[in-house]
């Protein structure tokens, strides 16, 4: 393989339209995270670059729909995320915004030299129009009838019932969901990067030279690459984001996926006066990371722009992840369902590294993923507390107890001490060559290695049975067990970083370098060790159901966002309403109908008589919660039998069409037979 003498990394840009969640974490934040330390560890010359990306469509919409401004909405997001990264340890060298000075003019001149180079053709072509919101209407943004299967939901680019590739000229009855109103076609001019003439370049670079990228990434492409590609739009007709830089293109900007890969450049612009070295010199190895959804943009689109420009290098690695799933179902954030990087951070304070490690145990490396809170519970419990926590724990507390937290010196090693110690070295190899190959499962299992060597060694030679007939072995033995914990504290270093600063302070040691990992005197016998603390706690039931509740929450939610009333009934007379004698009443006595999962007998003080009613309530409220309370009861409906009880009258209640039932009553005490209407 090449060598290379400095790394540009870039993690995709997250669009500031609301929070970051850990299928972005998992997918993309997290191992790009683990890379950038571990080379920052080794020593290497390193720069990772991210930050908000602020254009689209999706945050003019959301703007309309609160009555703010774009810009109002990206600095709200903007800040919140990358509060949250700082929050989860996430360390960018530069966390930055595409609505950034600098930016705009980095974006702008790329438009503009790519422009004068004729890299560009340009073509006028029909599209909708909203007249009433005054804007063209991107495929999304256009809803109607499917020509195929006459599905009345189908969107400008797809119909999801059938599955069809639709143009928005194909809709019957198209309606603008912005205002409601049916568009109309306009005539546009717009800019376009022909991707037709990069394909044979695309093909030789990806195909032949890069056969080394994962699957996932090789085998997109290559389809994309089969299918012939076509030339992509680089400019839309918005009042939000970069305008086009040439004659004629009033009301036009860079299309935010245009406009978004070229943030990397500007944010190492705004990193250092030195970005030239990293973007255009061959020496550098440069690699995105990215989420699935993001692999033509980088791996054919964001390469084609960077050749036609001529000026800079191309990724050398894009290791693009798989998606994560959230229990059993995909993430959404229109839906809310998601775990928001910012409420965990909230709800669960000083578990960063909990979050790291289970999103990295579990990552979507080569397939969809599922996170579960069960999971996250047994991950915490099962192997951060009984292992790693317990080793470190167990190595600095019978450090303590026997030789006073001094470090002990080793007497005479036996085979099984060496060979143990032998494990160190080899552990680290095939860490780093995990890491290297963006293999992070594996790896964090290396690295959790060095805990359960360390457990294991401790669990088979017993110093806490030896001490009382040989306290030297004793000796030996914790200073193999506290040189494992310092070799543990390097490797979990780039997954771990909180809980490596504190294995850091309970060594008493400065954090060593990598070069170190794998030796057996990383710690000198006199050396005194900190205080142990706990590194990791146990997490019991009742906060993981507090998130399960939190979930289920959200669920009701979509389901009465979702659910439809009933339409209307047909008129009715005055005084057929008039006829109804609705009364307040209070139920004084409650029980279930044997045999019955759904009926209560009601006894009621209606203030004409006391009487009995049979109401399908049991399965929303008990009879306790409902001794005492005043409701509305239609008293004068004919009476009827229901399983051999007569019922003489109704209970008012309403009901959400998601099935759910609630009693309604007077908003204080009115006297019982008090009259509605
Ligand atoms: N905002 C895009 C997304 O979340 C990613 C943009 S990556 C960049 O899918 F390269 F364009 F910056
Ligand atoms: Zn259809």
């Amino acid at each position: 393989m090449k060598e290379y003498k400095r790394y540009l990394v870039t993690s995709a840009l997250p669009y500031a339209n609301g929070p970051v969640h850990i299928g972005h974490l998992a997918g993309v934040y997290i191992p790009s995270d683990i890379y950038v330390r571990y080379l920052r560890k080794r020593g290497r010359d390193v720069i990772w670059v991210c930050g908000s990306d602020e254009h689209g469509v999706p945050i003019t919409i959301k703007a309309r729909r609160e009555g703010v401004s774009p810009q109002a909405i990206v600095d709200k997001y903007h800040k919140i995320i990358k509060d949250s990264f700082a929050g989860l340890g996430i360390s960018f060298d530069i966390y930055s915004r595409t609505t950034s000075p600098v930016h705009e003019r980095t974006a702008s001149d790329f438009f503009r030299k790519l422009y004068d180079k004729g890299e560009f053709t340009e073509e006028t072509t029909m599209q909708y129009y909203d007249e009433e919101a005054g804007i063209f209407l991107a495929d999304r943004y256009i809803t109607g009838t499917c020509p195929k299967c006459g599905n009345d939901g189908a969107y400008g680019d797809q119909c999801e019932k059938c599955g069809s590739t639709l143009n928005a000229t194909d809709l019957i009855n198209p309606r603008s969901t912005v205002s409601g109103t049916q568009p109309v076609l306009r005539e546009t001019k717009h800019w376009y990067l022909p991707l037709d003439r990069h394909e044979a370049f695309l093909r030789g670079w990806i195909l032949d030279e890069h056969k080394e990228w994962k699957p996932n990434v090789y085998g997109q492409c290559k389809s994309w690459l089969d299918g012939g590609l076509q030339p992509r739009a680089v400019s839309r007709d918005l009042d939000w984001g970069i305008p086009v830089p040439v004659e004629g293109a009033e009301g036009k900007v860079l299309y935010v996926w245009f406009d978004a890969p070229i943030g990397y450049i500007s944010a190492t612009k705004e990193l250092t006066p030195d970005w030239e070295k990293y973007w255009k010199s061959e020496d550098t190895r440069l690699i995105h990371f990215i989420g699935k959804d993001n692999i033509v943009f980088h791996c054919i689109v964001f390469p084609a722009m960077l050749k036609a420009h001529g000026e800079y290098i191309l990724p050398d690695n894009v290791p693009a992840n798989e998606f994560l799933n959230l229990e059993g179902e995909k993430i959404s954030t229109s839906r809310n369902w998601a775990i928001w990087l910012n409420e965990y951070l909230e709800d669960m304070p000083g578990k960063q590294d909990v979050l790291r490690y289970v999103l990295t145990a579990n990552a979507p490396e080569t397939k969809d993923n599922d996170f579960t809170w069960k999971e996250y519970q047994a991950r915490n419990n099962n192997e951060l507390v009984a292992v790693l926590g317990n080793f470190v724990n167990r190595a600095l507390v019978l450090t303590g107890k026997y030789f006073d937290g001094i470090v002990p010196a080793t007497q005479e090693l036996t085979d099984y001490d060496r060979d143990t110690l032998a494990e160190l070295p080899r552990l680290r190899a095939s860490l780093e060559n995990n890491i290297e190959q963006f293999h992070f499962r594996e790896a964090l299992k290396d690295a959790m290695g060095f805990a359960r060597l360390g457990n294991k060694y401790l669990a088979d030679t017993e110093p806490w049975k030896v001490i009382k007939s040989d306290p030297d072995r004793v000796a030996t033995i914790l200073n193999i067990a506290l040189q494992i914990t310092a070799n543990t504290a390097i490797a979990i270093e780039p997954f771990m970083p909180f809980s490596a600063e504190k294995m850091w302070r309970m060594l008493n040691l400065e954090p060593l370098g990598w070069e170190m990992l794998g030796r057996a005197d990383l710690l000198a016998p006199a050396h005194r060790i900190g205080k142990p603390e706990l590194l990791f706690e146990k997490i019991e039931d009742e906060v993981i159901d507090r998130q399960l509740r939190k979930l289920e929450a959200t669920k009701a939610a979509n389901a009465a966002a979702n659910a439809t009333v009933d339409p209307q009934k047909e008129a009715v007379s005055f005084e057929d309403f008039q006829k109804m004698d609705i009364r307040v009443a209070r139920i004084i006595a409650a029980e279930k109908v044997a045999k019955t999962k759904k009926l209560l007998k009601l006894t009621i003080d209606t203030g004409i008589d006391t009487r009995v009613i049979v109401s399908g309530i049991a399965e929303h409220y008990t009879p306790e919660e409902l001794i005492g309370r005043q409701v509305l009861v239609l008293v004068n409906l004919a009476p009827r039998e229901l399983k051999g009880i007569e019922s003489c009258g109704m209970i008012l209640m309403a009901s959400d069409p998601t099935g759910k039932l609630m009693l309604l009553g007077p908003n204080g005490e009115v006297k019982n037979g008090s009259t509605v209407g």
